[in-house]
This record gives C-alpha cells, structure tokens and sequence, in this order.
C-alpha cells in the first residue's frame, strides 16, 4: 500500500485540539500501534497501544528514545529510511524488529506519511506500526515447503550427482584394498588413489551443501548478494535436470554488477521457480531448449534478472493469473512458484514481471535495489 501526503481538510476541518483529541482516540481503539512526530523528526506522540506493547511509559518514548527498542542489528537501517523520508517529505514503508514489554523482539511494518497543514506546511510525520511476526512465520513456512517441492522435481537428477562421486570412491578403495594385500604395495599409486577419493568426496559433499542451503529452512538472513554468483550456483542446482530435459541452461552476465542486499536462499528460489517453469515450459518444443539467464544494472540503481525461454509462452488469458496463489495450468503443478517469486521480490523492494520473447517462449523479469552505497557512488 502506498501512503499519500495527508492533506487536512478544508471547510469541516474542527479546531486543532478537538480533531487531536479524536485522533488519539481512533489511535487507542486501532489494533495498530501509532505514533506521531513534529516537523523536527522528534516523535511527539505514541498512543497507548504503544506504550501497552514497549512495557513504557510516554516520556520514555518520545523524541528518540522509541528507538531504544529497536533490534540493534536494524537501528542503522531503520534511521537511515526514516530519516531520507523525512528530508524529502515522503511517505516510507519498512520492516524492522521491535522489543516488546517482554523482552521478545516481533517485527512490525511500520507506515508512515507526511503531515501537510491547509497551507501546504510540513508539520511532521504520522504513522503506524503492525506486529507482522505470525505473517512472517508462515510465509518463511511456506516457502520452505515449496524449496522441498521444487527440490523434489530436482532430486532424481542431483541423486544422480552424487552417485557419481560415491561410485568412484567405491572403486578406488577396492583397488586400494587390492593394491595393499600384495606384497609390496605402490606407495605413489595409492597416495593417488588417496587424493581421488579426497576430490570425489569433495564433490560429493558440494552437492550435499548446495542442497542442503537450498532446503534448510531458516529466518530471513539480509546480506550482501551478488546475483551472477548466486545464479551460477544456481546453474549447478539445476544442471542435471536440465541435461535430463534436453535443455542448455545459458547465462549472458554483465561483468562487475553492484551487489544487491537481499537473502540469498529466497532469491535463489526465485530463480530457480522460474527456471524450473521455463524448462516445463520447453516440454514440447523442438531442440535446441535454451534457458537464458541476463543480468544488467538499471539506470536507476536496481539489479534486472532476465530468465529467458523458447518454450509455449504466455497465453493472454492466463496473463492476469500467474501471479495468482495456487492457480497453475500444470497437473502436478501447485500454482505457488510464481506467487512466491513476486512477494519475494516485492519484499526486497523489487519488481516482477513477464512478457512473451518476440521468437517466442517467455521472459521473466525482476529486479532488486543495489546495495545503498554502491547507489550513492554511482
Ligand atoms: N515460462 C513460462 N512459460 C509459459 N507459462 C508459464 C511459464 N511460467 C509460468 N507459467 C504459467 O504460470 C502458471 C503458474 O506458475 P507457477 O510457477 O506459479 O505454478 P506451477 O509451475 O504451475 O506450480 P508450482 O507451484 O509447482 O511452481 C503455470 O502453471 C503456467 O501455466
Ligand atoms: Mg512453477
């Protein structure tokens, strides 16, 4: 939701105490927490609600010491947005973690919008805040559950990775159990078989790891990501799947792209739903299949992840459902990939969207917002 410059009313507009007044009794019977500052930045009103969810009183939360409470790991971020917000007077949107009266961190979205006088003068900020934890609980169930499906249709082909390595284990230590029963065992060859069977289980665990960081579920992580690595790790997730469907997974990557803050595990399951529905999307197409990932920086400091098919394309009625939850065109599909792609997305601040490639097969696209000092540098 995007909050607009309140702008007081004109004619009915009832004196300032009497409409303050009503304003803290709308805010008291809300179930939100709201808050108020002046034209200084300083908050100068929180309503009960409020100080019912810090355990505090009034004086401890006006000015800044609101801000005592906030997870200490969010400060910086929360300061910086509210604070470029309020120097250009516009309304703001974010997520940080807020210690409650017992002592348990929950995050709230918090909203807040300019305050605009009859005369067009900048009179402060109101907001609001809402305890978004339980939402957030069952989204980062939700996405679990659909890592393990989408690993599920991954399986078969990374079972097979690793039974490649495992194999060749195998027969190496047969042939070192061979070589050590002669009577006198060729101390070079079996420090060769030694080191082999070191790389294949190497490999066999990199295997293991890339599925392991997929599927595990746990919190949101925000860290630094740079989208071309993230997407050949993803390239190696996908590989055998893709050999397995005929497919040639392609990766047209623009050389020194900004980093983007985000959580790698859930971009990475963005890429890999739309991978997975391109290579559906090929089923019945004519080789050559190719995958297509581009990456380019915007002109307006975003990251664009182009995952690019020849498959069916987009048919124009099923365009305004994709991304629908649940609706899916497949018979195993369960209609969440794209769903899921896009809150994703959106919670990095981002954009999806689709069109159909003029030679045919789909385009999705999304971006993400570069890391803020990279955007200052530029
Ligand atoms: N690259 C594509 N080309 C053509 N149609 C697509 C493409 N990607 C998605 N779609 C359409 O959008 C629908 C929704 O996709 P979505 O990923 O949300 O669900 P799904 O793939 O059907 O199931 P799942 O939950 O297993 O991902 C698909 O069923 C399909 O009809
Ligand atoms: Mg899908």
């Amino acid at each position: 939701m995007n909050c607009q410059a309140i702008k007081l009313s004109e004619p009915v507009a009832p004196p300032l105490q009497e409409s303050e007044g009503r304003f803290h009794i709308v805010a008291d019977c809300a179930p939100v927490l709201f808050w108020t500052a002046g034209s200084d930045s300083l908050c100068d009103f929180v309503d009960h609600q409020w100080l019912a969810f810090t355990g505090r009183s009034l004086e401890q939360e006006i000015g800044n010491g609101w801000v005592k409470r906030v997870h200490p790991n969010d400060v910086e971020r929360c300061l910086e947005t509210y604070h470029s917000a309020f120097d250009a007077h516009r309304p703001f949107e974010m997520e940080f973690r807020l210690q409650r009266h017992d002592r348990k961190y929950r995050c709230m979205l918090h909203r807040g919008t300019p305050r605009i006088d009859r005369d067009g003068k900048f009179m402060g900020y109101v907001g609001s805040a809402v305890d978004v934890t339980d939402q957030k609980r069952a989204d980062v169930q939700l996405a679990h559950l659909q890592r393990l499906a989408s690993l599920g249709s991954l399986a078969a082909t990374l079972a097979h990775e690793l039974r490649q390595p495992l194999a060749a284990i195998k027969s190496n230590v047969n042939v070192a159990v061979h070589l050590l029963d002669s009577s006198n065992p060729p101390i070079d060859e079996l420090r060769e078989i030694i080191s082999d069977v070191g790389a294949d289980g190497d490999r066999a665990n990199e295997v293991i790891k890339r599925i392991r960081d997929f599927s595990t579920k746990r919190k949101t992580r925000v860290e630094r990501v740079r989208l071309n690595s993230l997407i050949s790790d993803s390239l190696l997730l996908l590989a055998g799947d893709a050999l397995r469907r005929g497919v040639q997974l392609c990766a047209e990557l623009a050389p020194e792209l900004p980093p983007v803050f985000g959580d790698r595990t859930q971009l990475q399951q963005v890429l890999i739903n739309l991978a997975i529905n391109g290579m559906d999307a090929m089923a019945n197409t004519e080789a050559p299949r190719y995958l297509t990932f581009e990456t380019k920086p915007t002109g307006d400091n975003h990251v664009e992840v182009a995952v690019k098919d020849c498959g069916s394309g987009i048919e124009p009625d099923v365009l305004p459902h994709l991304f629908e939850p649940f609706f899916s065109t497949k018979g195993e599909g369960m209609g969440l990939g794209l769903s899921l792609a896009k809150s994703i997305v959106e919670s990095h601040r981002g954009r999806i969207w689709v069109e159909n490639n003029s030679c045919g097969g789909a385009m999705f696209r999304f971006t993400v917002p570069v890391v803020a000092e990279q955007a200052r540098e530029r």
